[in-house]
């Protein structure tokens, strides 16, 4: 059978519940912010294993602030995950599941590895007071089952691009190979491009500290400005570095695409430019520009989100693939469901970060104004509210079906 026409018939034959744009929207911002939280992880891990080695008074501090930041990291992490998670299989089912079978033990080896590392983190987070050597392999070791996470994650959506190859991986010799044991394709700078960020981010995350921080008076200010400069460096180095790591990307995709006159992609290296030139200015006044470097690189990172999804389009249309040709069943129900959903859940996190922003500002016990207060209210019902419709659709559904 032809490639393109095995495709088709692994496309789910119900259809999809709504407009294809949506989806692929969705999926996008969602894996952005994944990708960011994976960044803090990755290099907030890094910076506390750091500090503890090294073990100055500030390198001590600042390994105690990480280490906190890479466990909330992973929690944001795995949570936005799951959302791109669901949004590929939806519009790329056929090839996200064969990808998945012919590296069946590494996606099932991915959870095992997820939640050692989540493990060993909080170990090194909880018992650190206690100075052991053995901690700090722990901390090494999440580090290490942390990467290799993102490396299955990295074969998955790889793989996935490469149907041509898909039979060769599947049938050796006479036989066929079911046992989902191997990691058949990896592409270095494509892996980099994502795990480099960390650094950069992480930078950034340390500006936005001292920021955040610089009118606490319980805080030593030699100490916040030390973050904000260190971080400022960091940043600034490792978005130069990533530049370099997007280049030697773009050169090793297949000349045939002729990507880099891609306009998403075009104007993904403007906004990266535009975050170095920040960045630059930042070196002398970290703090002044932290809340600018955060947007600017938010905005380079949705870019280049939009731009490795451009990316997976033009790979997949050498076998007449498009998202947009799969057949629509509107189910205006669920959509509509589902986007109440998200809409109720980003008013319910945002009181939540904001308590959490205000509480942090001040030393004394913090009062909440009468419009937290109502906000607050307000996200208790939306949350009631949803629980009720949930459960009451749930109940109704299956009434109707045992009937
Ligand atoms: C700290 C652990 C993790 C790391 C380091 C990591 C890293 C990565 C990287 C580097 C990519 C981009 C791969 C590429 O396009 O080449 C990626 C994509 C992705 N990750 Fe994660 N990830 C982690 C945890 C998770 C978890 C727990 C989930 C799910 C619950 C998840 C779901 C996804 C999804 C759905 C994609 C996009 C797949 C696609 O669009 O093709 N990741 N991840």
């Amino acid at each position: 059978m032809e490639i393109s026409t095995m495709i088709k018939t692994l496309q789910d034959p119900m259809g999809i519940p709504f407009y294809p744009i949506l989806f692929q929207v969705l999926m996008v911002i969602t894996f952005a912010l994944h990708i960011i939280f994976v960044n803090f992880v990755i290099g907030t891990l890094s910076l506390s294993l750091y500090g503890y080695i090294k073990g100055t008074s500030y390198w001590k501090s600042l390994s105690n602030t990480m280490i906190r930041a890479t466990t909330a990291s992973t929690s944001m992490a795995i949570l936005l995950g799951v959302a791109p998670l669901l949004f590929v299989q939806v519009i790329y089912d056929p090839f996200w599941y064969v990808s998945n079978t012919v590296s069946a033990a590494w996606v099932m080896g991915f959870i095992l590895a997820m939640m050692t590392a989540y493990g060993f983190t909080y170990v090194f987070y909880l018992k650190r007071g206690a100075d052991g050597k053995g901690l700090i392999v722990l901390g090494v070791a999440a580090f290490i089952l942390f990467l290799l996470s993102g490396v299955i994650m990295h074969v998955l959506g790889y793989q996935l691009l490469l149907p041509e190859k898909w039979y060769e991986w599947y049938i050796k010799g006479n036989n066929i190979d079911t046992t989902g044991m191997l990691l058949h394709a990896f592409q270095a700078s494509r892996f980099l491009h994502f795990i480099v960020p960390s650094f950069a981010m992480t930078g950034i995350l340390l500006m936005l500290y001292a920021w955040y921080f610089k009118n606490r008076s319980d805080k030593d200010r030699d100490y916040i400005d030390w973050v904000g400069k260190t971080g400022a460096k960091m940043a600034f180095i490792f978005t130069a570095i990533q530049a370099g790591i997007g280049f030697w990307w773009l050169f090793s995709l297949p000349i045939e695409f002729k990507f880099f006159t891609n306009p998403l992609f075009l104007i993904g290296v403007a906004f990266g430019i535009m975050l170095l030139i920040l960045l630059y200015n930042a070196q002398k006044d970290p703090i002044k520009y932290a809340v600018y470097s955060m947007f600017g690189a938010f905005l380079t990172i949705l870019s280049m989100a939009y731009t490795r999804e451009a990316l997976r389009m033009k790979y997949l249309v050498r076998f007449n693939y498009s998202i947009f040709d799969y057949k629509v069943n509107v189910d205006y129900g669920s959509t509509a469901l589902f986007l109440l959903t998200f809409i109720a859940g980003l008013s319910v996190v945002g009181y939540l970060l904001a308590i959490a922003y205000k509480s942090g500002k001040t030393t004394d016990e913090y009062v909440s104004t009468p419009s937290m207060e109502k906000w607050g209210k307000i996200s208790i019902a939306v949350l009631l509210a949803w629980i009720a419709v949930v459960v009451g659709i749930g109940v109704m559904v299956s009434i109707k079906n045992y009937l």
